[in-house]
């Protein structure tokens, strides 16, 4: 009786992991890659719209090597993960090497990137085609929100660098970093 019980959980424990496991397999994952240096209210509304898109979200903050940074890599991160803390499905992560190779490693089967406007168009489409030829991985592009279409992290830098009102276009923590940065550059 014990032993005829023990084997029907048994068979149950084995059907539910073999299930989750087909469900965590077959998940829509996707890459919002970028500098997010600082992250803006443009780049919380493409990460918004992704999320509701695809089982599961990774930010991955990534290392662009033709700009200089204001923030280190860690506080970018932690300005993501408190302004995306209301998505369930959001993950931050950060990464130094070519981002198909963070997508194979990861098992991420699409890149989404949001277009503000024409200008974007020749670079991302170039990255675009390279990723796909070198990996298979797919870009899909978002339109930026007419909000934000000429929102930028550099202009952000730039206006709170001159003591600019940048309080439209970023989240309250990241302005209140923004200041103590500009502060403490003493320029
Ligand atoms: O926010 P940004 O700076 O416009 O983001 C650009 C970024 C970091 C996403 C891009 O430079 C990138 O993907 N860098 C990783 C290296 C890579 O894979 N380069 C593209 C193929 S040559």
């Amino acid at each position: 009786m014990v032993k005829q019980r023990f084997s029907t959980v048994f068979l149950r424990l084995k059907w539910i992991s073999a299930d989750l496991l087909a469900s965590v397999c077959l998940m829509k994952r996707a890459v919002c890659p970028g500098s997010f240096d600082p992250v803006t209210f443009g780049h919380l509304d493409i990460i918004e719209r992704a999320s509701a898109q695809f089982d599961e979200v990774v930010i991955a903050v990534l290392v662009n090597r033709t700009k200089s940074s204001m923030f280190t890599v860690q506080e970018r991160m932690e300005m993501i993960t408190k302004t995306t803390a209301h998505l369930p499905n959001i993950r931050v992560d950060s990464w130094s090497g070519l981002l198909v190779e963070y997508c194979k490693s990861n098992e991420i089967q699409s890149i989404v990137k949001g277009l503000r406007a024409v200008t974007d168009f020749d670079y991302e489409l170039q990255m675009a085609q390279v990723n796909l030829q070198a990996s298979g991985v797919e870009t899909m592009f978002m339109a930026t929100a007419p909000a934000h279409s000429f929102l930028s992290s550099s202009l952000v830098k730039e206006l709170a660098h001159y003591g600019g009102d940048v309080s439209s276009m970023v989240p309250k923590i990241v302005n209140e970093a923004l200041k103590a940065r500009v502060a403490e550059s003493g320029n």
